[in-house]
């Protein structure tokens, strides 16, 4: 599904503007939730962080402000054990194996990982149900991936993000960037930058007489939830939004480290962080609700909170740097 309208605001015939194209489908598919597994890894890194700790002052947890008689260890050879029974290399083997290829909600790559951990918990003598939900969920169109193309006083496309983009080809399920859930449109119009996007961004752009009403904005990653970034622009009336992460905020410059990755662990020019910006929890259409087949479902439209208003789009600084 790509429906393509485009606005055209009446900017001055020499002004450059910027086209969000966004090609997105929402497709439901049966994700499943293996919900003892994750509480089983929750479990592990907690021991793992607590393991490496060494601010600890007295045998076993130590939460501060918490009565004694509730953290103390009524058997301290037990905690000893699990910790013993730890083990760090296959920690690391298994991080390798569930992190080595993208697998985003819904994905065959995600349900073979449910199925290799159901395997691995079984063997290790536990009961695992896989239950199957019906949700919502929101990818990229393979055809016409979403990006920001900026465009001369004639509409020609003089610079398109997707230029600065890593070649993915040769990476297996790599997904494009893109932001789950944002409406699938063109918008094109003058670009405002509108610092981290926060409600004191554009009060503080009114105080010097900008108004973002009509035009697209670009603002930073960073301080609130990119889904608030985007329903607090389209608050103040923008048409679309680009959100970017800064150097300053996902590099070492800083410090003095001009290395990124793959050198070191900084983002590089073409990372660009993709993520839902739906501000609610869980499935949208059965908020609060198991998404099994009993549930109500509302449709897209009657949402609460709404579904974002606005398309949005994720870049690297690498495509920042050429529109700003
Ligand atoms: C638009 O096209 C005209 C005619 O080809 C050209 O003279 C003009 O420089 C172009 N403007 C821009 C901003 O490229
Ligand atoms: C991307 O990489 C593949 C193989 O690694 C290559 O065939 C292709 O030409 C590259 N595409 C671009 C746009 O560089
Ligand atoms: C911003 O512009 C819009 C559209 O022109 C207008 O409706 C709105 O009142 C303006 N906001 C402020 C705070 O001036």
């Amino acid at each position: 599904m790509n429906s393509h309208r485009t606005w055209h605001l009446d900017g001055k015939p020499d002004d450059k503007s910027f086209s969000l194209a966004s090609g997105m489908s929402k497709t439901r598919l049966a994700i499943v939730l293996a919900l003892a597994v994750g509480i089983g890894f929750m479990i592990g890194i907690l021991i793992g962080t607590y393991a490496i700790c060494d601010e600890v002052t007295r045998d076993g947890l130590y939460l501060p402000g918490a009565p004694d008689n509730l953290v103390s260890e009524a058997d301290p050879s037990i905690s000893k054990k699990i910790m013993d029974a730890i083990d760090p290399a296959r920690i690391e083997a298994n991080l390798r194996i569930l992190s080595e290829f993208p697998h985003i909600a819904g994905s065959q790559r995600d349900f073979d990982l449910v199925k290799l951990l159901k395997d691995n918990f079984e063997e290790s003598g536990l009961q695992v149900q896989i239950t199957p939900y019906d949700v919502l969920l929101s990818y990229p169109s393979e055809g016409s991936p979403n990006t920001v193309r900026l465009l001369d006083g004639n509409n020609t496309v003089v610079y398109d993000a997707k230029d600065d983009e890593s070649n993915f080809s040769s990476y297996r399920d790599v997904v494009p960037p893109f932001n789950a859930y944002s409406p699938s449109r063109a918008v094109e119009g003058q670009l405002v930058f509108a610092g981290y996007g926060r409600v004191e961004d554009y009060e503080w752009l009114l105080t010097i007489g900008v108004n973002v009403s009509g035009h697209l904005v670009i603002v930073k990653y960073g301080h609130i939830f990119r889904g608030d970034k985007v329903d607090i622009a389209a608050r103040y009336g923008a048409t679309g939004i680009i959100i970017y992460s800064d150097p300053a905020d996902c590099t070492g410059q800083n410090m003095g480290d001009n290395r990124v990755y793959p050198e070191t662990w900084w983002l590089p020019p073409t990372g660009a962080q993709r993520g839902t910006i739906f501000s609610g929890d869980g499935d949208p259409i059965t908020p609060g609700y198991p998404a099994n087949d009993l549930a109500y479902r509302y449709s897209e439209e009657t949402v609460e909170p709404p579904m974002p208003q606005i398309p949005c789009h994720p870049i690297g600084y690498g495509a920042a740097i050429k529109i700003l």
